[in-house]
């Protein structure tokens, strides 16, 4: 009991209320804003989001495997372009600001004349990502480990046992264009 009046006498003092509260606010000031700005990342990793300038894209997607396929799993745009880890996510968004000034400014993909001019330049970037971390959000859903060969064709098997297998090659090396239609691919080397 003495313990309590202590302590009640000691936060009655205005000085320990007001830091209470400034405390108080700004925790709960924290975790508004700590939820604000997570519900901000989760938005912008929308498929409508990303339509909103990439309309062409989101029609071509349509015709493929990852759209709509026998085991209904469909993997949307932030699941191949933004990373999942946190540090890394935030780092994919910061750079995304870049695509405002593009979208806003320059207007870079604005037309459909002006976005397949550009289009090889976006493609060879998002080759260059996906290279340098081994083709990581791919492997975020199809594990190498959990491959059966059994399961795949001849061709499959031959590659994936070999090249794959050995880290000579990663999965955007052999495939590209699997969920949008290609730039112009002449001469580009491994494509057939
Ligand atoms: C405000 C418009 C806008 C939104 C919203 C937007 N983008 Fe972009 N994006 C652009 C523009 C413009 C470019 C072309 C940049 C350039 O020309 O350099 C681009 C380029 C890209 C590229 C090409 C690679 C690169 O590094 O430039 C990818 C991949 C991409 N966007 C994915 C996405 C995804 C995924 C989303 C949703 C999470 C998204 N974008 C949302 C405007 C936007
Ligand atoms: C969100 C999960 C997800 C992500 C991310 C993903 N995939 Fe897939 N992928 C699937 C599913 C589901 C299928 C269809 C499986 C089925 O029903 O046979 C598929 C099918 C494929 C196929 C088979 C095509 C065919 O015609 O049979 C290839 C090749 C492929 N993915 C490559 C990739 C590559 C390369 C990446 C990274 C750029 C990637 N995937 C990212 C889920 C994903
Ligand atoms: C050295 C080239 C090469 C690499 C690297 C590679 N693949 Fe493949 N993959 C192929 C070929 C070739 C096929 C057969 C395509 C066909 O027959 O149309 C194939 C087929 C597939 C299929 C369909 C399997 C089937 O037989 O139904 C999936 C899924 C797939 N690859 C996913 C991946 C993923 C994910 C990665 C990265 C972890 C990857 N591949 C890396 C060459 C490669
Ligand atoms: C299954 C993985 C996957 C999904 C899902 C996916 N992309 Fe891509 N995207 C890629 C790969 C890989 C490339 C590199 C070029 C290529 O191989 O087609 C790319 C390229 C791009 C580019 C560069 C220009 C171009 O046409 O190559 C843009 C922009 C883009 N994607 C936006 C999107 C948007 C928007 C969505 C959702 C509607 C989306 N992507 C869904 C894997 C994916």
């Amino acid at each position: 009991m003495k313990f309590l009046k202590a302590f009640w006498k000691r936060l009655k003092s205005p000085s320990k209320v007001a830091a209470g509260i400034v405390l108080f606010l700004g925790f709960s000031g924290g975790l508004l804003f700590w939820g604000a700005f997570n519900t901000g990342m989760e938005m912008t990793n929308t498929e409508e989001f990303c339509s909103g300038c990439h309309a062409p894209i989101v029609a071509e997607i349509q015709e493929t495997i990852h759209w709509s396929n026998r085991s209904g799993v469909r993997a949307i745009c932030s699941d191949c372009h933004v990373p999942h880890n946190w540090t890394d996510k935030i780092i994919r968004k910061v750079q995304a600001s870049k695509e405002l000034f593009a979208h806003y400014v320059l207007d870079t993909i604005g037309t459909e004349e002006k976005f397949q001019a550009r289009r090889g330049h976006l493609a060879e970037r998002e080759w260059a990502r996906l290279k340098a971390n081994d083709s990581l959000e791919c492997r975020n859903c199809h594990e190498f480990d959990f491959m059966d060969f059994s399961e795949q064709g001849q061709r499959s098997v031959q590659q994936h046992s070999t090249a794959l297998a050995s880290g000579e090659k990663t999965c955007v090396d052999c495939h590209k264009g699997i969920a949008h239609r290609l730039p112009d691919m002449e001469g580009v080397e491994g494509w057939q």
